[in-house]
């Protein structure tokens, strides 16, 4: 595996895979790696030649008041990780590298609407900021395929919007969640609970899946499913942002549950915020 940091190396070892027909899949992360984003990694692995991890803790998706400084950071680890995973390239560029011209002021992209909503009303910016960043990745690495986890499944239909809008030659794959025994979606941020916290998470899946039961049971009344589950996780000592079911394709608003859904949640545990969702095909 080659830990490249200048985008020139990086496009030098690019342009000898292109010009000899290797696919190229890239998966964008901000490291502290763990068996979700390895996940990833596999997928991207079957389908495509090779394979390009990033590892870049991108200031601009973050708020003036949230973690950056304390986001953990692990590059030894993750680097072990990756090169056992058979990754061809890790690519850790620093801020000035991504940022040239320095992150703040720096062009940006917007994927209007879609951003504002769920995650976005409660972190203004913070998806500008991941398109931003994703946009830069792209053009640096120039995949034809990026993996982008479905435990973030606001992140991902925002970004396949932005392909879709721009014309991105990139094809979008989207991989599982993977969780620990007791359903707690793996999450960077889970090294924010403390013990006893960390006993009360899997009630977040917990009441992801028993909503998604109430669906599937043939409940039509989506307010009365939302209100329940925010006073399931308030009582069970989480600070919820929200408790959506959604359309699956644009995250619009369900008022009859038909379709294929989402259930999609953000609830705040000690420092932590948490999020998670459920597909419901019905
Ligand atoms: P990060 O939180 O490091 O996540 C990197 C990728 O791993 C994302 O696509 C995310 O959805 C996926 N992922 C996280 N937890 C997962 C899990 N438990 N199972 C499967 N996949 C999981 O998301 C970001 O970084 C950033 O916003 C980024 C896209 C890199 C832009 O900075």
């Amino acid at each position: 595996m080659l830990t490249i940091t200048d985008k020139t190396a990086l496009r030098k070892q690019l342009v000898e895979w292109h010009q000899v027909g290797e696919s190229v899949a890239l998966v964008p992360t901000m490291g502290n790696l763990h068996k979700g984003h390895l996940s990833l990694v596999q997928l991207a692995a079957e389908h495509a030649e090779r394979v390009v991890v990033s590892v870049f803790v991108n200031p601009t998706q973050f708020g003036p008041d949230e973690d950056f400084a304390q986001y953990p950071r692990t590059p030894e680890k993750d680097a072990r990780l990756l090169k056992r995973a058979g990754v061809d390239v890790l690519f850790m560029p620093d801020v000035d590298e991504v940022y040239p011209n320095g992150a703040e002021d720096a062009t940006e992209v917007s994927v209007p609407a879609i951003s504002d909503i769920l995650c976005g009303a409660h972190r203004p910016g913070h998806f500008d900021g991941v398109a931003s960043v994703v946009l830069r990745l792209f053009n640096m690495v120039s995949p034809n395929i990026a993996v982008f986890g479905q435990k973030d499944y606001q992140q991902l239909v925002i970004l396949r919007k932005m392909a879709s809008d721009l014309h991105l030659p990139v094809k979008i794959l989207a991989g599982q969640t993977h969780r620990d025994d007791s359903g707690l979606a793996m999450s960077s941020r889970n090294q924010y609970l403390t013990d006893e916290e960390l006993e009360i998470a899997p009630l977040l899946y917990q009441t992801l899946t028993d909503a998604k039961d109430k669906l599937l049971a043939g409940e039509q009344d989506v307010a009365t499913i939302q209100s329940a589950a925010i006073e399931q996780l308030s009582a069970g000592g989480f600070g919820p942002d929200y408790f959506e079911i959604r359309k699956a394709g644009d995250l619009s608003p369900v008022t009859e549950p038909k379709g294929n859904m989402v259930i999609v949640t953000a609830a705040m545990l000690g420092k932590a915020r948490l999020i998670d969702n459920l597909l419901v095909e019905s």
